[in-house]
C-alpha cells in the first residue's frame, strides 16, 4: 500500500496538507497530492486531520483511528486558564486505592503530548502496591543518607529526619500510586518526551478527581542509577526510567489560585 492514498473525486487541491506537514513531503501534482519522499513520514497526522474534505487518508496514521474534532467544544478563555492554574502539587492523599480502570484513563491521555519528530516511545509503569512504594522510599532514604556523607542537598537532611524520626513519607507523600515513565536507553529526547507525557498527565488527573505530584527526590535517587531503588521496578532490560509522577485522591482541595513569579518577558 502506498503512503498517501487519496481520493480524487474529493480532493480539490487546495494544499493546505502541504503545508502544514512538518516534513515538506507532500506535492501537489497532476493526479493530486503525493508523497515524494515517504520514508521521511513522521505520522504526525497532520495531513489527514487537516484536509476539509477527509479526500486524504495516510496508511502510517489512518483516516478511521480519526475522531472528528467539531465533537469536542474548544475551552473558553477563562476555563482554559483556570484548568491549568488549579492544577496543584498534591501532597496529602486519601488513604484509598484509585481503580486500576481510572489509572488506565489517566495514563491513556499521556500519550497525546507533544514528543520529538512524533517519535512518542514513553512506556509507563504503573505501581499499584503500596509495600513497593514503602521499599521505594525507604531506599531512596538510604541513598540520600549516603549522599549526604559527602555532600550537602539543602532538603535532604530534613527529609531523612521527617522520615526517620517522625516516620512521615517525605518521597511519596502517602501516595497509593506512582507512575513511571519509561523509553528505551538513549532514545532520542526521551527525557523531555516524558516530561510532556507526564504533564499531560497532571492536568488531566485533576479532571477525573485525582491529585498528583511530581516525584523529583525519587527521580533524583533513581538517576543516579541506585540499584536497591531501580531493582524494585522490574524495568525491562534496555530500558531506563525517565520520568516519576505520585498519584491518588486527594485529601483536600484548594479554595484559591496561587500567584507565581511577575511575568518576565522580553519583545524583540
Ligand atoms: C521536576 C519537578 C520535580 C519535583 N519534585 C518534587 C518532589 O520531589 N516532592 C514534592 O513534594 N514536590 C515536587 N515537585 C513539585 C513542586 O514543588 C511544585 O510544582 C511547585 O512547588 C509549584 O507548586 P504547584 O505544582 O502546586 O503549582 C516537583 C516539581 C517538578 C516540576
Amino acid at each position: 500500500m502506498k503512503l498517501i492514498e487519496l481520493n480524487q473525486e474529493q480532493c480539490t487541491k487546495c494544499g493546505i496538507c502541504t503545508e502544514v506537514c512538518p516534513v515538506g513531503i507532500l506535492d501537489v501534482g497532476m493526479n493530486g497530492v503525493e508523497a515524494a519522499f515517504p520514508d521521511a513520514c513522521i505520522a504526525c497526522g497532520h495531513c489527514v486531520a487537516v484536509c476539509p474534505t477527509a479526500a486524504i487518508d495516510n496508511q502510517k496514521t489512518p483516516l478511521v483511528n480519526q475522531a472528528k474534532l467539531e465533537e469536542f467544544p474548544v475551552l473558553d478563555e477563562k476555563t482554559a486558564q483556570q484548568f491549568l492554574r488549579s492544577r496543584r502539587s498534591i501532597r496529602r492523599y486519601k488513604n484509598i486505592p484509585v481503580p486500576r480502570e481510572k489509572l488506565l484513563q489517566l495514563v491513556e491521555i499521556a500519550r497525546f503530548a507533544p514528543t520529538g519528530s512524533n517519535r512518542q516511545g514513553v512506556s509507563y509503569i504503573v505501581v499499584e502496591d503500596t509495600k513497593i512504594l514503602q521499599k521505594a522510599t525507604e531506599a531512596t532514604i538510604q541513598w540520600m543518607e549516603e549522599q549526604s556523607k559527602t555532600l550537602s542537598h539543602w532538603s535532604f537532611d530534613y527529609h531523612i529526619r521527617s522520615y526517620r524520626e517522625k516516620g512521615k513519607d517525605p518521597i511519596f507523600r502517602g501516595a497509593p500510586h506512582l507512575v513511571l515513565g519509561t523509553t528505551q536507553n538513549n532514545f532520542p529526547r526521551g527525557r523531555e518526551n516524558t516530561i510532556f507525557s507526564l504533564t499531560y498527565l497532571e492536568l488531566f488527573a485533576t479532571a477525573l478527581g485525582l491529585g498528583s505530584c511530581w516525584a523529583g527526590l525519587f527521580e533524583m535517587c533513581a538517576f543516579s542509577n541506585y540499584d536497591p531503588l531501580l531493582k524494585l521496578f522490574n524495568i525491562p532490560e534496555g530500558k531506563v526510567l525517565t520520568g516519576a509522577v505520585m498519584v491518588g485522591y486527594p485529601q483536600y482541595s484548594y479554595n484559591r489560585l496561587v500567584d507565581r513569579n511577575p511575568l518576565d518577558v522580553t519583545w524583540l
